[in-house]
Order: structure tokens, then sequence, then C-alpha cells
């Protein structure tokens, strides 16, 4: 395996182009495909994901890559980046600026480098694992909230919102900013107090929660048990779901308990 904190600067740089190619086609987007109800792709999506991939693959041959458009690569490897070209999708074609891409690597199913770039506001959060987490090359921490707080901010994915609502009002100020990545990445600089969603794959996460850890936060499934590292024949490789709950890591428990409790109350919750 490569040192990390070797490759983080090249993958940054990867990072950075493809973000450079969804300004490109921002605003001028002409076709929009339907993956599902409500699941949309652009042709930014794939021109990123194309750009991400062959780098990557020049770079590292023997890694194996997971791209959100593209699926598995072929190589068998322990290592493995998974990539969202675009996370905010729906926000990028309603001009809505706010998206990002995520390049993560899994060594043996446990996310150990992370970079998540906004072009909007050229913003590169990045992480190795041990070597803590930065925003443009400046440390960042959770915040040292002890308690779930009305003023606390607290992101959630869309459909939680719907179902949600008593674990929304005891989290405090609920927003839903349409990227998942960019939610985990608010934990890890210390504006949100966590970050729950369940309709979220790898590729939303697998960057975001190194960046996360590596900030002071914890991250595991809602039922608080841990997320990774993802045996091999996990099925989240094949894009099924992974929820999960995010959090400054002081109040985790607090809101793996609260979650329960809306679970006994039998809500449309996992
Ligand atoms: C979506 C965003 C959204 C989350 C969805 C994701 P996409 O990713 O991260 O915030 O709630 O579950 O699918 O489709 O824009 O890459
Ligand atoms: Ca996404
Ligand atoms: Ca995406």
């Amino acid at each position: 395996m490569h040192e990390l904190a070797e490759i983080l600067k090249p993958v940054e740089g990867i990072a950075r182009e493809a973000g450079e190619i969804l300004m490109d086609y921002y605003g001028e987007i002409r076709h929009i495909d339907y993956k599902g109800i409500g699941d949309i792709v652009t042709e930014a999506d794939k021109a990123s994901e194309k750009l991400i991939t062959e780098r990557l693959e020049s770079r590292f041959p023997d890694y194996a890559i997971l791209g959100e458009e593209f699926g598995m690569s072929s190589v068998q490897s322990d290592n493995c980046w998974v990539t969202d070209p675009l996370d905010g999708t729906a926000n990028y074609a309603a001009r809505c600026p706010i998206f990002a891409v995520a390049i993560g690597l899994l060594h043996n199913g446990t996310p150990v480098l992370g970079v998540l770039f906004d072009p909007n506001t050229d913003r590169m959060f990045s992480a190795v694992k041990g070597g803590g987490a930065t925003l443009n090359e400046v440390s960042i921490h959770v915040n040292d909230r002890e308690k779930l707080d009305p003023i606390g901010l607290f992101g959630f994915g869309s459909p939680v919102l719907e179902i949600l609502h008593p674990f929304i009002q005891k989290c405090g100020k609920g927003r839903s900013l349409g990227s998942a990545a960019l939610h985990i990445c608010s934990v890890a600089t210390g504006y949100f107090d966590g970050s729950f969603d369940l309709y979220t794959k790898l590729w939303d996460i697998a960057a975001a929660a190194v960046i996360l850890e590596e900030a002071g936060g914890s991250m595991t499934q809602p039922s608080g048990a841990p997320l990774f590292p993802l045996s091999s024949d996990s099925s989240a490789y094949q894009g099924h779901d992974v929820p999960f709950l995010a959090t400054n890591g002081r109040i985790h428990e607090e809101c793996v308990n609260t979650l329960k409790e809306e679970k006994n109350n039998k809500r449309n919750l996992r």
C-alpha cells in the first residue's frame, strides 16, 4: 500500500480537477436522466467520474475503484477507492451552488483517506487516518457541545425530515443542504453538532467518514453499531443503503438513545 500522507496531495489535485469539470458544465446542463424516482444524473456527474477514474487508474493500477455512476472496477484489491463525482446533483441541476466531489480510500473495508472538494467555496476538506483532518490545510475539529441543544445545527437527508419529527425537534435546528458528504464535513468543522441519514450510499460517506473521525467525531450506524470495517461481501459495495449517525462524539450516545426511543414508538426507522 502507498504511504497515505504522500498520496493525499495528488488525490486532492484529482478532486480539484473534477470540481473544475463540474463548474464548466454548471448552468449549461442540457440533459438529465432519471435513475429512479427523484434520482437524477447529468452529463457532469459522468464527466467528473470519468476523469476521477482515469486519473486514479493510471496512478494506482492495483487498486479497485467504486464510483456512483460506473460501479465497481474489475480489479481485486484490499484497497478500494470510493468516489461520488458530484454529491448534491439535485442542487446542481437546479443551479443551487451546494455540491461537492468526494474521493475516499478504503483499506480492508475501513476508510483511511478522504478528500472532499467544494468548488463553489473553494474548500478542500481532507484527512488520512492517524494524521488529523484539515480544511484548506488548517486543522479542523468537531465542536464541544455536550448535549443536544435547541440552538445546535443538525444535518438530515430530506426523506428523514418527513419521518423523524420528534427526533429533529430534540436535535435543535434541522438543516438539509442536499449533500450528505457536506453535512458530515460540517460536523467535522464544528458547524453542525451532528448529521443523520437513512438512504445514503457508501460513496456519500466514505471520504467524509475519515475526515470526521480525524476531526474527533464519531460515526456509526444509527443503532450505535460500528459502520466499519465493511466485510468484503458487504452489500454497501453494490450500492445498498448505508444509514449513518455522525456527531461530535460527545452527544453520540444521547442521539443513539433518542433514535432508539423513536424506533420503539414504531416510527419508520431501521
Ligand atoms: C444525495 C445527497 C443527499 C442524500 C442522498 C444522496 P447525490 O447524493 O447526498 O444529501 O440525502 O441520500 O443520494 O445523488 O446528490 O450524489
Ligand atoms: Ca451522493
Ligand atoms: Ca452523486
